[in-house]
């Protein structure tokens, strides 16, 4: 499971200027970012592949918290609901080339690294709802170029809300809205 970290505490930040009604999290890991949201929305669902972090994050991060809803599954494939905010700290790494530590689905986010993101990117249209918004984090060692590419054709407005320099790599928390039109969903596909 992952535990909160760096990005975790970047993101968290953030995620705090936020309010609303439903907010979902793509990737809880611990539910520390999930907690944050439960705080600010009416109910929050967050989902996760490692059944692990959904039965940590049930019984000890998000024990006390009722307006919640945990769920193991991709992404949010799971999900028939539309939501105001969707966030991410998804896995951005790109995977390494030796193939050491390729397993680690919690970090390694594909080849160029930003093909988790980029599927993820995929699963919102269903899920938004109209007028609301997505928070991604992004590495500079991930193929950034591609995905903005990719994130033009499908949302009107990009912005980059914050960024921040670490030893080897800079991390930057976008926020999207206004997707252009759903079935350009294809683009995404890798
Ligand atoms: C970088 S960690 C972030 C965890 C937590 N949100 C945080 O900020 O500390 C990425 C998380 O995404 C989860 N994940 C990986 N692939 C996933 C998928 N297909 N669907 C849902 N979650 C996934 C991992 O298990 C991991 O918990």
């Amino acid at each position: 499971m992952y535990r909160p970290a760096e990005d975790t505490f970047f993101m968290a930040d953030i995620i705090k200027n936020y309010k609303g009604n439903f907010a979902l999290e793509v990737g809880i890991g611990s539910g520390y970012l999930t907690r944050s949201l439960c705080s600010n929305f009416d109910f929050v669902v967050g989902t996760d592949i490692n059944f692990d972090s959904i039965v940590y994050a049930k019984s000890t991060t998000l024990y006390n918290y009722r307006n919640k809803l945990l769920i193991c599954t991709s992404l949010g494939s799971a999900l028939k609901f539309k939501f105001d905010l969707i966030i991410s700290n998804p896995p951005y790494l790109p995977n390494d080339p030796q193939g050491i530590g390729f397993e680690d689905n919690a970090v390694y986010g594909g080849k160029e690294g930003i093909e988790f993101t980029l599927q993820f990117l995929n699963s919102i249209p269903p899920l938004i709802k109209e007028n609301g918004k997505i928070l991604l984090l992004r590495s500079s060692l991930s193929n950034i170029k591609k995905m903005d590419n990719l994130i033009g054709e499908c949302f009107y407005q990009q912005r980059v809300l914050a960024r921040k320099n670490l030893f080897f790599e800079s991390l930057e928390i976008v926020e999207l809205a206004g997707i252009k039109n759903s079935t350009t969903s294809d683009v995404h596909k890798n």
